[in-house]
C-alpha cells in the first residue's frame, strides 16, 4: 500500500481517484481537513475497503509513525500544504509550519520507518514529494523555461516555503540517503479545484453574475496542466525515477491570464449563455496586482518525457473545456465549499483592491 498526505486537497483527492480507479492497491490517505480538504470530493471511493481516510496533521511526527508502523506503505506522496499563494501573503505564518515544519515532520517519521525496514523493503521504499515552479521564481518574455537544474529564486512567501521543504527533502537524501524524489510542477486545473484559484474563481463568479477580477494587467503567463496528467506523471516518476532526482512536470501550455480568461468567457458563452445574451466577458474588471507577482512561469518538462516516457495527453483546449463542463454538472460541490469561512476569505482578499478598468479588452 501507499501513503498519501493532503489526500482531500484538489490534487490530492483527484490523485487518489485515478490511483484506485487503476488498481487495487490500498492508499491510506492522511489530511488534516483545512478548509482546502473536502471528503466530499472522495464520496466516489465510498465502499471501496482499499481507501483509508484518516485525519491527521502532518505536523504530529509520532502520529504520522504511528500510521507508517502500522500500516507499513512501501511509499508517501507527500501533496499536504498551504497551497494559495494570496493568502501566504496575508499570512505567511500557517504556510511556514505546515509547508516546512509539516515536511520536516514527514520526514522524520519516514526516516525513522524506513531505517526499521527490513532490507528488501527498505531498498523498495520512496518519499515523493510534490513541490512547484514557483521555487524557480520568475521569467522574462524571452527567458528559457525552467529546468531541473534552474536556479532557486522564490518570490513569495508560499514559494518559499516550498523551497524550503524541497531543501529539506534533497538534505535527507544526501545525509541519510533516504530514497527521495521531487516533482516541480506547474499550474493544475480540472474538476476539484477550490474556487479561490483562478480557473474555478471565474467559472464560479461568471455564473453568479459577480465581476472576473484580474490582477493587474492580466499578462502574467502561466503553464497549465490537466490536474490528470499531472497525476499520471507522479505515479511514472513513483515508479521509475531515480532516487534524489527532482522531475520537472508542465503541460507546455503557456497562456497569459487573459487568455484564460477570455477562453472560459468563450465556452461559458457557448454552453451556458447568460440571460440577457450579453458575454460573459463584459463581467472582467482590472484590479490591484498581487504584491510580488511572479510574471512569466515556463516549463522545460523533456526530462521527464526522456527519462521516464511521461508527456501530457490533454491540450488546453481539450482540457478547459472538460473542467468548465464538470463545473456546470457539479455547482452543488462549488455552493458548498463556497459557505461559511471562503466568505470571510473573498471578502478580505477582494473588498481591499480597487478596481481599476472594468472593459474586458483591458483598455482603460
Ligand atoms: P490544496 O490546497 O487543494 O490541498 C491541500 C490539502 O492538504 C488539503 O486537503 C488540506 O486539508 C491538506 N493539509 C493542509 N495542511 C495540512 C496539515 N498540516 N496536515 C495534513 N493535511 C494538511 O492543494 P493542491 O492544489 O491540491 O496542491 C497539492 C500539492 O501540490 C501542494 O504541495 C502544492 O504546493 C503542490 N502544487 C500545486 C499546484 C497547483 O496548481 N495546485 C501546482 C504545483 C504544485
Ligand atoms: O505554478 C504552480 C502554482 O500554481 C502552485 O504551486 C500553487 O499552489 C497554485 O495555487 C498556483 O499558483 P498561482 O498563484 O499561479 O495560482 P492562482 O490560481 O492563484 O493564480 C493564477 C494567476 O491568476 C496568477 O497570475 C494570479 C492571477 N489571478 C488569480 C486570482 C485568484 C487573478 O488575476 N485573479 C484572481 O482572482
Amino acid at each position: 500500500m501507499i501513503l498519501v498526505t493532503g489526500g482531500a486537497g484538489f490534487i490530492g483527492s483527484n490523485f487518489v481517484l485515478d490511483w484506485l480507479a487503476q488498481s487495487n492497491e490500498p492508499v491510506v490517505n492522511v489530511d488534516k481537513l483545512t478548509y482546502a480538504g473536502n471528503l466530499n470530493n472522495l464520496l466516489a471511493l465510498q465502499g471501496r475497503p482499499e481507501h483509508i481516510f484518516v485525519r491527521v496533521d502532518i505536523r504530529d511526527t509520532a502520529g504520522i509513525e504511528a500510521l507508517l508502523n502500522t500500516h507499513k506503505p512501501r511509499a508517501i506522496v507527500h501533496f499536504a500544504a498551504e497551497s494559495h499563494v494570496d493568502r501566504s501573503i496575508h499570512g505567511p505564518g500557517e504556510f511556514i509550519s505546515t509547508n516546512i515544519n509539516g515536511t520536516f515532520s514527514m520526514l522524520e517519521a519516514a526516516r525513522a520507518y524506513w531505517t526499521g525496514l527490513p532490507e528488501a523493503e527498505c531498498a523498495g521504499f520512496r518519499f515523493l514529494h510534490v513541490s512547484t515552479d514557483e521555487v524557480f521564481g520568475s521569467l522574462g518574455d524571452a527567458d528559457p523555461a525552467f529546468s531541473e537544474t534552474t536556479a532557486y529564486a522564490p518570490n513569495s512567501p508560499y514559494s518559499a516555503s516550498k523551497a524550503a521543504a524541497d531543501h529539506l527533502v534533497r538534505s535527507y537524501h544526501h545525509t541519510y540517503g533516504l530514497p527521495t524524489l521531487t516533482t516541480n510542477c506547474s499550474n493544475n486545473y480540472g474538476p476539484y479545484h477550490f474556487p479561490e484559484k483562478l480557473i474555478p474563481l471565474m467559472i464560479a463568479n461568471a455564473l453568479a453574475g459577480k465581476a472576473l477580477p484580474v490582477y493587474g494587467d492580466g499578462k502574467n503567463v502561466r503553464d497549465w496542466l490537466y490536474v490528470s496528467d499531472h497525476c499520471a506523471a507522479i505515479r511514472q516518476v513513483l515508479q521509475k525515477g531515480r532516487c534524489g532526482e527532482t522531475y520537472n512536470i508542465g503541460g507546455w501550455n503557456e497562456k497569459t491570464n487573459l487568455e484564460v480568461v477570455h477562453t472560459l468567457c468563450a465556452i461559458l458563452d457557448e454552453l451556458k449563455p447568460n440571460a440577457g445574451h450579453a458575454s460573459y466577458r463584459e463581467q472582467i474588471h482590472f484590479v490591484t496586482d498581487r504584491p510580488g507577482h511572479d510574471r512569466r512561469y515556463a516549463i522545460d518538462a523533456r526530462k521527464i518525457e526522456r527519462e521516464l516516457g511521461w508527456k501530457p495527453v490533454e491540450t488546453f483546449e481539450s482540457g478547459i473545456k472538460k473542467t468548465v463542463q464538470w463545473y456546470l454538472d457539479n455547482q452543488t460541490w462549488v455552493a458548498e465549499v463556497q459557505s461559511g469561512a471562503y466568505q470571510n476569505w473573498v471578502e478580505k482578499n477582494y473588498n481591499q483592491r480597487d478596481t481599476a478598468v472594468t472593459t474586458q479588452d483591458g483598455k482603460p
